[in-house]
């Protein structure tokens, strides 16, 4: 038998985030509608929370819908919508399947009501797994730094929070991804080299993999070309070489 990824990488790491990008091009090259890339998509989404599980990952967090794609052509955003709704009918046996919770990051209370519904059912039906599958859904770092700071405010204004002690661990309670560690490593797909406003704090530390390939086409090759630019890495966190090889 074929070593499992977990048995493949002794370092790998805890938390990937993916910024799924290029299903829009994808369909585009085969002449067909954008919404069909989307639910290529969709299917390539369970093919990497299997990959994930093989790796034995705590939280893999996927970007699904950001803040500005409320500005496509509305047909497009109903579309996305339907997927997920499908999705979170039809597939909760993936998550119960491979033991994983779901759970939401982002202005959750924008999507729509019966979506907003069907995923706090799925959220509560999978809690008591260890493992995360985090979606990122009407999300972004800026929108997710303005409602940070308006719950950190109500904090201050009740007495729970002396702005005097304010430090790091005392935002990140503010934060979407409360209690989630950081991604270690963040995977754009599509060869476009940007974070698109993607857990921009959260990420300050992680290393990056740029794909050439296109969501729907984002293959275990592709994982495993991830994972072993993940693996080269000396992660320094600000020290140097030298501290680092000698633990400390
Ligand atoms: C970016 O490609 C992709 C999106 C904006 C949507 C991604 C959503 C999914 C894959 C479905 C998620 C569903 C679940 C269940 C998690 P693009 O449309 O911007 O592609 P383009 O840049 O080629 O136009």
């Amino acid at each position: 038998m074929p070593p499992t990824l977990k048995e493949q990488f002794q370092s790998r790491p805890c938390h990937i985030a993916i910024i799924m990008d290029g299903n829009g091009r994808w369909a585009n090259e085969q002449g067909l509608p954008r919404l069909e890339g989307h639910k290529n998509g969709v299917k390539n989404v369970e093919e990497v929370v299997k990959l994930a599980n093989e790796l034995d990952l705590r939280v893999l967090t996927l970007f699904a819908f950001s803040s500005e794609n409320w500005k496509r052509p509305r047909s497009e955003v109903s579309g996305l919508m339907e997927l997920l709704g499908d999705f979170l009918t039809n597939r909760e046996s993936l998550l119960h399947d491979n033991k994983i919770k779901l759970r939401i990051i982002g202005r959750k209370w924008e999507l729509p009501r019966h979506i907003q519904a069907l995923l706090n059912k799925t959220e509560k039906a999978t809690q008591k797994y260890e493992k995360t599958l985090c979606i990122a859904l009407s999300y972004g770092s800026r929108t997710e730094v303005i409602d940070a700071f308006k719950s950190l405010y109500e904090d201050i204004q009740k007495g729970a929070c002396n702005p005097k002690d304010l430090d790091w661990n005392c935002i990140e309670k503010h934060l979407y991804t409360e209690g989630l560690p950081d991604p270690d490593l963040i995977i754009r797909t599509s060869g476009e080299t940007r974070l698109s406003n993607f857990l921009l704090l959260q990420g300050a530390y992680a290393e990056i993999y740029y794909s050439p390939k296109y969501w729907p086409d984002f293959d275990r090759n592709e994982f495993v070309k991830a994972l072993e630019l993940y693996a080269s890495r000396e992660r320094r966190f600000g020290k140097t070489g030298e501290q680092v090889k000698a633990g400390c």
